[in-house]
This record gives structure tokens, sequence and C-alpha cells, in this order.
């Protein structure tokens, strides 16, 4: 089938850049990104591109060349889906929160919503890509409702997961080491390769069946989450010896079969996918009682929460076994750098941790906005609002941030971080001035020699 009329349902981290990068390299297709929530939609549409809904470095940019030219943002989902022949369901697959599966499964309502509002819509034959990230077999889901519901027009149905990083997806989506799609027809899957083929060399676009596709998708961010567990779990081997995790993380990155990558230590891995996907994939091994392979991943998740747990715990440890009445500074919210992303951040576990030891804590990050710290809080349920409020402050420099603090925490690798004026924050600070720094990102001896007792992971 020609596309010349896409439509994708999810204007958020991944339906937003990805739809972008195709807009602009297929001048001659007509992309509209709708979602229900006219906010984010506004935003997008917003004249001052500095307000759009997702910061990624060069995303604005794309926006501006393509925005109402062949790329348009809405809230009129049917008419959309009504002219589009290729839909994309890009919106977000939570785990659960209530019921069966709850803290484990995908909340697989929104992916369902769509498919019910294209079979509602649909007069004309359509192919319906998987974008978000779903348990293996979801396109089975997705199809039995389609073909039930619809007028009787024909679905095709493809798997296309998304790999892009956030802080990088321009990057990522303009030089992808692969494109995956998976599906049944293979002239459906010509259509979508044909879209890709625009700027990606045909021989990175790979086909599979709908299922591999899918189950790729989960192995893949498993995987990924699993070196950053692994290395982790060393990082507290490390602490207790004299060995230097930095150290251990290169000789084992230069051999070829382990490779350099995903191997730097951290608090704790955070994001919107890895914990989700794997929680998934242990969710869907158990529906098999397959035990062994659920426990074997699930492990990734409880190395992680010992990892942000271990974090907090040192901190407070180290300041002599209290934190109760101390400022704690934070630098970073957000999951990672380049991002004001902040699901799952190790950042709100920390912060949660220690404000249970009534440590008052006053956060700087260059793109999370005070508004962020505390809905993020908030949505632990761990205590009211107002006492939110009252613990977690949000400054607008890290000067500020520091001042009279006991101790700094780094919960982000801003690359900013680094060039601050850390003999001013060591003088505005209490004695002694603690640093933990949770991303290894300051220099240990240049730390020392301003003062500083230095904590980082795995040294
Ligand atoms: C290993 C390490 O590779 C080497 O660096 C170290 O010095 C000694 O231990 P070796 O045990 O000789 O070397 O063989 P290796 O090729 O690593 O294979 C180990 C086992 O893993 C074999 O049984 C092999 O069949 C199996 N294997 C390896 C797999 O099942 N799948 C793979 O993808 C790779
Ligand atoms: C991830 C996958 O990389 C991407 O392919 C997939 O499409 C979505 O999930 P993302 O969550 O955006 O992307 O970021 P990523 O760079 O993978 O980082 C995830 C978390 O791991 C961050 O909190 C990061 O700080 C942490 N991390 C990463 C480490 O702690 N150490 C590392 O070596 C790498
Ligand atoms: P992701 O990281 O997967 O892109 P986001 O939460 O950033 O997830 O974006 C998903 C978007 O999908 C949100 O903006 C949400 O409003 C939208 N959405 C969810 N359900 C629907 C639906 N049934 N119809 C249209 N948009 C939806």
């Amino acid at each position: 089938m020609k596309i010349t009329k896409i439509c994708c349902i999810g204007a958020g981290y991944v339906g937003g850049p990805t739809m972008a990068v195709i807009a602009k390299n297929n001048p001659h297709i007509k992309i509209t990104i709708v979602d229900i929530n006219a906010e984010r939609i506004a935003a997008w549409n917003d004249d001052d591109v500095s307000k759009l809904p997702v910061y990624e470095p060069g995303l604005a940019d794309i926006v501006k060349e393509t925005r109402h030219k062949n790329l348009f943002f809405s809230t009129d989902i049917n008419t959309a889906i009504d002219e589009s022949e290729m839909i994309f369901i890009s919106v977000n697959t939570p785990t659960k929160t209530y019921g069966k599966g709850k803290g484990m499964a995908s909340d697989l309502k929104h992916v369902e919503l769509c498919a019910r509002n294209i079979a509602d819509i649909a007069k004309t034959d359509k192919i319906v890509v998987e974008k978000s990230t779903l348990p293996v077999r979801t396109a089975q889901a997705i199809k039995s409702i389609l073909e039930n519901t619809g007028n009787g027009v024909t679905f095709d149905i493809l798997s296309n997961p998304e790999f892009l990083a956030e802080g990088t997806a321009i990057d990522d989506l303009l030089h992808p080491d692969r494109i995956l799609i998976g599906g049944e027809s293979e002239e459906a899957i010509d259509s979508l390769a044909s879209i890709y083929a625009s700027w990606v060399p045909r021989e990175k676009i790979l086909r599979t069946n709908l299922w591999s596709s899918e189950l790729s998708k989960l192995t893949a961010n498993a995987f990924l989450a699993q070196r950053i567990s692994s290395i982790n779990a060393i990082s507290e081997l490390c602490e207790h010896t004299e060995a230097n995790v930095n150290e251990v993380a290169k000789a084992i990155g230069m051999d070829s079969r382990i490779g350099s990558k995903f191997l730097k230590a951290s608090v704790g891995f955070g994001g919107s996918c890895f914990q989700k996907d794997i929680l998934n994939l242990v969710y869907v091994a158990r529906s098999y009682s397959l035990n062994e392979v659920a426990n074997y991943w699930e492990q990734v998740i409880i190395m992680n929460d010992h990892q942000k747990r271990r974090f907090s715990d040192r901190l407070i440890k180290t300041l002599y076994n209290t934190v109760s009445g101390k400022k704690i500074g934070f630098l970073g919210w957000a999951f990672k750098k380049d991002t004001n992303d902040t699901r799952e951040s190790a950042a709100i576990y920390v912060a949660d941790h220690l404000v249970s030891e009534q440590a008052y804590i006053s956060v700087y990050d260059p793109k999370v906005s005070a508004v962020k710290i505390q809905t993020d809080l908030n949505y632990l349920n761990t205590r009211t609002e107002a006492d939110n409020l009252k613990y977690v402050e949000s400054s607008n420099t890290p000067y500020e941030a520091l001042k009279d603090a006991h101790a700094v925490a780094i919960m982000t690798e801003w690359d900013e971080f680094k060039t601050y004026d850390w003999v001013r924050i060591y003088k505005d600070m209490k004695k002694p001035a603690f640093i933990f720094d949770g991303r290894n990102i300051l220099d240990k001896s240049s730390m020392e020699t301003i003062g500083f007792e230095y904590y980082s992971i795995g040294q």
C-alpha cells in the first residue's frame, strides 16, 4: 500500500520525536500526531519551540522545519484515523497499579481504547503499527478487537518497537542500529520499510514474525538493564575491597564479547522502560509457569532497588547515623542527563527515603520543574502532599540548593555539574561537607583537595 497519510496516536516521548523524524525524511507523507491530552497538543503547537512538552536535543529544530508543512498535532483523533492509511499506536503502557498483575503487568487499557477507536472509525483498509512497548502476543489482542468490531475493512498489524533512548532520541532515530518490523503480511511490512528506507540503509531494516519483534523489545531492555545491575552488584563488592569499579568496568569492557557500553555504575537505573519491561517479562514468564526464567530476570530489579536503598543508607550512616533536620542538596532529579523526564528516577526513591528520616531536601535540576518534583513524590503516597512540600524544595540555582547543606547528593549525570565552582560550594556548606556522587562524575582527588569528604559508587 502506498502511504500518503499517517496518524500517530500518542504525542509523548516516543510518538513526538519518532514522527518528527519520519516527517523530516518523508516530506510527501502527511503525518498527524493526535492525543487526548489537549494541553499536550497545545504545547506541541506552541510557536515558542522551547515550550514543546518533550525536551530532546535537536527536536525543536526538526519540529520547526516540519510543523504545519507535513507534521501536524491535533486532538481530532477520529479525522486523523479516518484519513490515514497507516496508524501508529504510541500510547503509554505503564505498569498496572490495580487488580490482577498489579505492580507487574503492563496496563494495556490505553492500547485497547486505541484499537477500539480505530475499529469504530476505519472505513478503508489500515495498517496498524504497535510502537508502544507491549507484552508478547499483544498484537493478537489488537487484531481480535479490530477484526471483531471493525466495519469489515482489512487491518494488517505490525510490531515496530522503538529503541531510542531519551536525551539522544533524535540521533538514535536518525542513525538507528536497526529498525525492527514484525508482521504477517509482507506487503504491509514493505509499506513501513519503505518509509524508513528514505533515510535508513536497507540492510539495517530487520523483518521478523510479530512475536519475535514484540519479545525482542522486552529482551533488549532487559539485557541493557541487566548490565547495569551486574556492574552495580560489582560496585558494592568494590566498596568492600580495594577494587575500583571504574577500573573493573574498563578492564572487562575491552573484551569485545562484553563491550564497553552500559557499564557505568550508578545510584540505579531509572526511566519509563527498564523496570516496566522487566516486570512485564517476569509476569509473562510466570504466566507460563516458567518460574526459573521469571526469578532470573526479577533479580535485575531486586538489585536495582537495593542499589538505590544502599545509596541513601550509606549517606545516612556517614552523616553520623542521622539526617533528621539536616539539609541535603540534590543535584539532578531527571532519570538521566539531557532529558526532563523523571519517570522511575532514582532521585525520587532516594529523596523519599531521606524524607522518611526527616531530612530537608533542596533540589536543583536544569530541566525539571518544582511542580514535577512534587508530583513525583506525591505519586508514591508515602506521606501527605503538605509534608512533601515542607521537606522537599526546588532551587533555581545549584548554589542556592547547596547553601548550608550537610551533604550533596549527585543523582543525575548532567555535564554542567562538573563545571560548578566547587570551592564556592564548599565554603557555603556545613562542615564537614560531604559529597555522595551517585554518578561518579567528579574527580575524587580534586574534591578532597578542596576539603570535601567524597564518596562515590564502587570506589
Ligand atoms: C572462558 C572464557 O571465554 C575465557 O575468556 C576465560 O579465559 C576462560 O573461560 P572457555 O571456557 O575456554 O573460556 O570457553 P568459552 O568459549 O567461553 O565457552 C564456555 C562455555 O560457554 C562453552 O560450554 C560454550 O559452549 C558455552 N557458550 C559460549 C554458549 O553456550 N553460548 C555462547 O554464546 C558462548
Ligand atoms: C532505554 C533503552 O536504552 C532504549 O533503547 C529503549 O528504547 C528505552 O529504554 P532510556 O530509558 O531512555 O532508554 O535511557 P538509557 O540511556 O537506557 O538509561 C536508562 C537508565 O540507566 C538511566 O537511569 C541511566 O542513568 C542508567 N544507566 C545507563 C546507568 O546507570 N548506567 C549505564 O551504564 C547506562
Ligand atoms: P511514551 O514514553 O510511551 O511516549 P507518554 O506518556 O510520553 O509515553 O505518551 C503517551 C501519550 O499517549 C500521552 O500523551 C497520552 O495522553 C496519550 N494517550 C493515552 N491514551 C490515549 C488514547 N486512548 N487516545 C489518544 N491518546 C492517548
